[in-house]
C-alpha cells in the first residue's frame, strides 16, 4: 500500500460516526479528542484526494458543534460590547470530545487559530467541489461573529503555549478564516462589514508590530524568534502570499533557522519530547516551496516525511533522533508515553503536499 492510500486509509479507519477526526486515537494525552486546527488540515488532505464525503462529515460536525455554542458567543460578545473584560476559560474550547462536547480534562483551552482554520478549510473544499456543505452555515456565522469580536486578545498558540501573547500563526489563521467566511457569502451584510474590518485591522496590527528588521514574521508580536507554524501564514493563508517579500524571507528564515535535513523544529526553544522535527511542519514547508515553484525542495520534503513512516505506514507527531534538548525527553515519555502515533495531522500534511506535487497514490 502507498502512503497515500495508507494515509486515506487510517483517516477514515479513525473518524468518529459523526464525523469528528480524533488526533491521535492511541495517544494517552489526545485520545477521545478532535481539535479544529488538526481536523481542518486533515479535512483539507482527504478532500483533495476525493474523499468528498469524509471530509464533509468533519464540516458539518463542526459547524454543529460550533453553533451549539452561538448562545456562549452572543453573551461573550455582548459582554465584551459593554466593555466588560471576558476571561480565557469563559471562551469556547480549543478541542472537543468526538461526540462534540467540551472535555473535563484540563486543557489549555483559549485558542483562536482553529476556528479560523476551520473556514479556510470549508471554503476550499466548497471551491473545490463546487457547491457549500448543507448545515454549515449556522457555525459559519457563529465562528465569524467570534472571531470578528475577539481576533485581537492574547491567547495559546498552536503549540498550546504563552496563552499572554498575540501570536503571528494565529492572526494568519484568524485572517484566513474570515475571507473565508465572507466568501462563503453566508454572513449579514453588517457581520460581513464587521469581519472585513477585523481582516483590515490583523493586517495593520501584523505590518506594524509582527514583522522582524529583517524581514520575515515574527512568532508573536515584538518577540523576533521564528516558528515553523508562521509558515501558514505563507502558504496557505495568504496573510503575506507567495512572492511577497515578507511571505519570502519568512520560508528562508523558518528553513535556515528550523530546517535539519528535511525535517522541522517548531521553534528553537522547544522541550516537548526534547524538541524533535515534527512530520506535519516539513507538509508545511514543502507546500510553501511546491507554491513558489520550486518543486526539487518540494520534493525533498515529502521524501523526508514519508521516510518517517514505521513499517505499517503510520507517522508520528515528531521523531526523535535529532532532539534539541535531548534531557527534556524522558520526562515526556513518564508522563504521557512514547509520542503521538498514529497522528492524523501528519498524515493530512502529507496528503495535501503529495497532491501539491501531483503524487496520488
Ligand atoms: C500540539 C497541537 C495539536 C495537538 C493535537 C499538541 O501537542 O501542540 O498543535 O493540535 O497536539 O495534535
Amino acid at each position: 500500500m502507498t502512503l497515500v492510500s495508507h494515509s486515506l486509509d487510517v483517516i477514515k479507519r479513525y473518524q468518529s460516526a459523526g464525523g469528528a477526526y480524533p488526533a491521535s486515537p492511541t495517544f494517552s494525552a489526545y485520545r477521545g479528542y478532535s481539535w479544529l486546527r488538526d481536523g481542518a488540515f486533515i479535512a483539507e488532505g482527504v478532500s483533495r484526494h476525493g474523499d468528498r464525503s469524509g471530509a464533509e462529515a468533519f464540516h458539518a460536525w463542526c459547524a454543529r458543534v460550533i453553533s451549539d455554542r452561538a448562545g456562549q458567543v452572543d453573551s461573550l460578545v455582548a459582554r465584551s460590547e459593554r466593555g466588560e473584560r471576558v476571561s480565557p476559560a469563559e471562551m469556547l474550547p480549543t478541542r472537543f470530545t468526538l461526540d462534540g462536547v467540551d472535555g473535563d480534562d484540563d486543557w489549555w483551552d483559549f485558542q483562536l487559530d482553529g476556528y479560523g482554520t476551520w473556514l479556510w478549510a470549508l471554503r476550499e473544499h466548497s471551491q473545490r467541489y463546487g457547491a457549500a456543505v448543507a448545515g454549515t452555515e449556522k457555525g459559519v456565522r457563529t465562528a465569524a461573529r467570534y472571531l470578528t469580536a475577539f481576533w485581537d486578545l492574547p491567547c495559546y498558540d498552536w503549540w498550546e503555549e504563552h496563552v499572554e501573547q498575540r501570536h503571528v500563526a494565529t492572526l494568519g489563521s484568524i485572517h484566513a478564516g474570515l475571507r473565508a467566511a465572507v466568501a462563503l457569502g453566508v454572513l449579514s451584510p453588517a457581520e460581513s462589514a464587521a469581519a472585513s474590518e477585523a481582516v483590515a485591522g490583523i493586517e495593520a496590527l501584523v505590518s506594524a508590530d509582527g514583522v522582524a528588521e529583517s524581514g520575515y514574521l515574527m512568532k508573536w508580536l515584538g518577540n523576533s524568534a521564528v516558528d515553523g507554524s508562521l509558515l501558514a501564514c505563507v502558504e496557505p493563508f495568504g496573510l503575506y502570499p507567495v512572492g511577497h517579500p515578507v511571505g519570502e524571507a519568512t520560508v528562508r528564515e523558518v528553513e535556515r533557522q528550523l530546517a535539519v535535513e528535511g525535517g522541522v523544529y517548531r521553534y528553537l526553544a522547544d522541550t516537548f519530547y526534547g524538541g524533535g522535527r515534527w512530520v506535519l511542519l516539513a507538509g508545511f514547508l514543502g507546500w510553501n516551496h511546491a507554491r513558489a515553484g520550486r518543486r526539487e525542495e518540494a520534493r525533498r520534503y515529502l521524501d523526508w516525511m514519508a521516510a518517517q513512516a514505521d513499517p505499517s505506514g503510520d507517522l508520528p507527531e515528531q521523531v526523535s533522533d535529532r532532539l534539541l534538548v535531548p534531557g527534556r525527553e524522558q520526562e515526556w515519555v513518564e508522563r504521557w508515553g512514547p509520542v503521538a502515533k498514529p497522528l492524523l495531522w501528519s498524515h493530512g500534511m502529507y496528503l495535501i503536499l503529495a497532491d501539491e506535487l501531483g503524487v496520488t497514490s
